[in-house]
This record gives C-alpha cells, structure tokens and sequence, in this order.
C-alpha cells in the first residue's frame, strides 16, 4: 500500500463511532421513537423521519447529534407548523432550547445525546419546497441510495475539514456542509479521490453530482455544485473562496506528506514572546464589546459588515489597511492592522486643472491655509487633516457612524472600547485569533 493509503486506514479509526458511542445513540433513537409515536398517534397527517447524518450513518463520534424531521402536509400554514412542532418537540427530549434557522426548532438531549427537532413540509417535489429545509427528505433519499460503502470516506473527509476549521456551512465558518461532503464522496467515490481532485480544483469549477458530470465555466467567479434534487440550487453557495482555497491546499499538503494530523483537531500554542515582539512594531487596533444576543448567523453577518465600514472609514482618511478581521467570543473585537498609526497633519486638496479659466479663478480667489501648487498642471493645496491617529478615527467612528454598523450590533459597538497594541495581548480570548491574524501562528 502506498503511505497515503496507510495513513488512510489509520484514520478510518479515528473517525468510526465506537461500539459504546453507536450503542449510546441507538438507545436515544429508541426513546425518540417511542415518544414520537405515542406523540403523533393525534396526528395521522403528521409523520417524523430520521434524516441528516444519523440516519445515514456519515456522522462523526464527537458531533453525535440526531436529526428528527417531522413532516408535515401542505395545508398547515408556517405558524401552525411552527407551533405545533415546537410543542412536539420539547416532549420528545429531556432538555431543549429554541434554535433558529429557517423555522425555530427544537435542539435538545435524550440522556447525554444531542437531538434536533426540525418541521419541514412534505412535498411531492423538491422544486416546490417553501423553505431550506424542504429539501432535506429530498436530499436524504437520494444520499441514503448512494452512499452505502462510503460512509467512513465521507467521515474522513468531514474530519479533515475539521482540522482545518472548514467544515460547516455556517457564516462564521463558510465551509462545506455536511450534505456537500456525502455529494462529493458519492461523486468521486473515495475520501482519496476527492483529495487528489481537489488539490487541482479551481475557483470556476462546476460539479453536476447527478449527472456524474464537471467542468470549468469561464463566467462564474465561485465553485458550483449542482443540487441533484434542485438543479437550480448551488449546494455550495455558503463556501468562500478562502476556505476552498485552505482545502485545495490542505489536499497537496496531504498528498506530498501524509500526516494522521489532518484527522486529528489542532491544539495550537501561542507563542507569547513573539506575538509581544510583533505587535510592538506593527500598528494593530482592536474594538472591544459586549456581545449582542442574536442568533449566530446574524452576529457573523453583522461583524463582517461593521468590520468593513470601519476599514472603509480609515481607507477614506487615507490610512492603510493591512488586515481586517473580527472574532467573537464571550466579547465581540474588529481588529485592523494600518501600515501606520498616525498621519501628517496635512492632507492634499486637488483643484482643477490650469486650462480651466473660470474654476482657477474661483479656487484661487478663495482663502487658504496654505499656498498653492501645480502638480502636473493641476492645482493642488494642503489643509489641515482634522483626525491624524487611528486610534481617534476609529473611536470616532463608533461613536458618530456606528449606526450604520449593522442593527443588532450598533449599540453594542458605540458602547466599546477601542484598544492598541500591547492592550490586545490583555485579552485571554483573543490571542489564538491574534496570533492568526499577525501570521505568527507558528
Ligand atoms: P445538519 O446541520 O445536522 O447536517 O443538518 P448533517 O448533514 O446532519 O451533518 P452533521 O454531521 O450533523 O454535521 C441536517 C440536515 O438538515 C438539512 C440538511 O439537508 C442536512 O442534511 N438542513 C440543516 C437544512 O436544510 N438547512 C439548515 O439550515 C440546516
Ligand atoms: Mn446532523
Ligand atoms: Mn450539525
Ligand atoms: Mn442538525
């Protein structure tokens, strides 16, 4: 066997639920079962399916997570179908809290097992689906068809994402779902093949898992995975281009020097000392605040918005922006690392060009600060910049322009604290991101 395929079969154990794990989820399968019956013996229009990667055995030992979709049939109105799955929901688990997607559902524990409890509507095509989650007894018939065989590939291909922080189609990771992983293994027939073509994938490829069929198409800037089930939909339409990019890479990694590594979770260290150093002579800025209660999703979409009118707002004042970045824990920060912390007192101020007869005329009439010059016969003058440290921008800017900072966050943000430097490294949470963000991550 090549050294790949050694490596390989290593991980396939690392990546199988154990006997006492499959076991432990066989039993919460059964509870549900039964409460879910005695539950729905009200509702004969109503029925409930396992799906997602429970049922189709591809799901990994350390995210045990049981998928319960109850279907129900078109006459229910969103409100009606949302209410009463809720109500259903919370009685089939021990624990559970409101999630939200689509609809709200139900996330909850049988024994120490996770259970999701989700209501789509059962339809008789997936192009006539309501919401997201209509597809999903689509998807899992035509997944479960397929997939025999390659459930440990499809495992391992969903933990080596993991290792490299991009598994997860959620808009803080912007990865691949768990589905796109099942398509692709089903598409190229093994956790390696779809290594080996993806260490030479490009940004404009389209995969037609269904036809069993790829190609490159000149005008489409993002790879394209035709849903078999909705081919107008885009599987992996969540994917960022950066995190292709980090798989694309990861594969050549892998293949030049296979490593076990990629299957196991990293536990980097900060290198304290050097992020000291570092950040001594780099001019780093950080915006620190409460964080707002909204769902995920939400606070991602917002972060990334208020990071870029920030950055923006320094573009605008002629600071360089290296580096943007946002990180949230128990704390909200947006980081910005300029080229420098402070600028001239002076700012340029152009005026029209020398052949303009009529605008020379008014722009030298007017009373400046500073003389005038040509540059390349047009006029140019100086005046005096009003904000010249960064750190006073940007405090301006959450105070005055945090409005337009996304609406669950903005109050959030005017209330911050704008930090620099050495400040940074005071925060626990932070260094990890920071030690990213810097590229001392080493
Ligand atoms: P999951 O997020 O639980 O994914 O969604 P998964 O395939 O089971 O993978 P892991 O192993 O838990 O990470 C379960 C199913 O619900 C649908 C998807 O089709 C998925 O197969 N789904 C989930 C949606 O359609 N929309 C959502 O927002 C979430
Ligand atoms: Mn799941
Ligand atoms: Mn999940
Ligand atoms: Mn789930």
């Amino acid at each position: 066997m090549r050294d790949v395929e050694l490596i390989i079969e290593e991980a396939r154990k690392l990546v199988e639920p154990d006997p006492e794990t499959a076991d432990k989820a066989r039993k919460a399968e059964k509870i549900i079962k039964e409460r879910l019956d005695k539950l729905l013996k009200d509702y004969p229009e109503l029925e409930y399916r396992f799906l997602g990667s429970y049922a189709r055995n591809t799901w990994l030992p350390e995210n045990l997570e049981i998928d319960v979709f109850i279907l129900f049939p078109e006459s229910y109105s969103f409100d009606g179908l949302e209410k009463l799955a809720i109500e259903l929901g919370k009685k089939a688990v021990d624990m559970y809290e409101l999630r939200y997607a689509a609809h709200p559902y139900v996330h909850g524990t049988v024994g120490d097992v996770e259970v999701d409890i989700v209501p789509c509507y059962r339809l008789s095509s997936a192009e006539r689906i309501k919401s997201a989650v209509d597809r999903t007894p689509f998807h899992h018939e035509w997944v479960i068809k397929r997939v025999k065989g390659l459930e440990n590939d499809v495992r391992l291909l969903k933990r080596f994402l993991k290792s490299i922080n991009v598994y997860g189609a959620e808009y803080r990771i912007k990865g691949f779902s768990g589905y796109l992983c099942e398509l692709l293994v089903i598409h190229y027939r093994s956790f390696l093949s779809t290594i080996e073509k993806a260490a030479r994938w490009k940004r404009n490829l389209v995969i037609d898992p269904g036809r069993g069929s790829e190609y490159v198409k000149k005008d489409i800037e993002k790879l394209h995975v035709v849903d078999p089930v909705d081919p107008k939909r885009n599987v992996a339409a969540n994917l960022s281009i950066d995190s292709l990019a980090k798989f694309v890479e990861a594969s050549r990694i892998f293949l030049r020097e296979p490593s076990i590594d990629f299957f196991i979770p990293k536990t980097f260290s900060v290198n304290e000392e050097r992020m000291k150093k570092e950040i001594h002579g780099r001019f780093v800025y950080g915006v620190i605040f409460e964080r707002p209660p909204v769902v995920e999703d939400n606070l991602y979409t917002q972060l990334e918005k208020a990071e870029r009118r920030i950055a923006d707002l320094l573009e605008n004042n002629e600071f360089t922006v290296l580096r943007s970045g946002h990180h949230a824990d128990e704390k909200c920060c947006l980081v910005f690392e300029l080229l420098s912390g402070s600028l001239s007192k002076v700012r340029k101020h152009y005026g029209p060009n020398f052949e303009s007869y009529a605008n020379s005329m008014k722009f030298i009439e007017k009373n400046r600060e500073y003389s005038r010059f040509f540059e390349n016969g047009r006029y140019v003058t100086f005046r005096t910049r009003k904000i010249t440290d960064a750190r006073e921008l940007i405090r301006h800017a959450i105070t005055v322009h945090h409005a337009s900072m996304g609406k669950d966050l903005s109050e959030f943000i005017r209330k911050g604290r704008v930090i620099e430097g050495q400040e940074l490294l005071e925060h626990k949470d932070l260094r990890p991101f920071l030690s990213e963000f810097l590229g001392v991550n080493r």
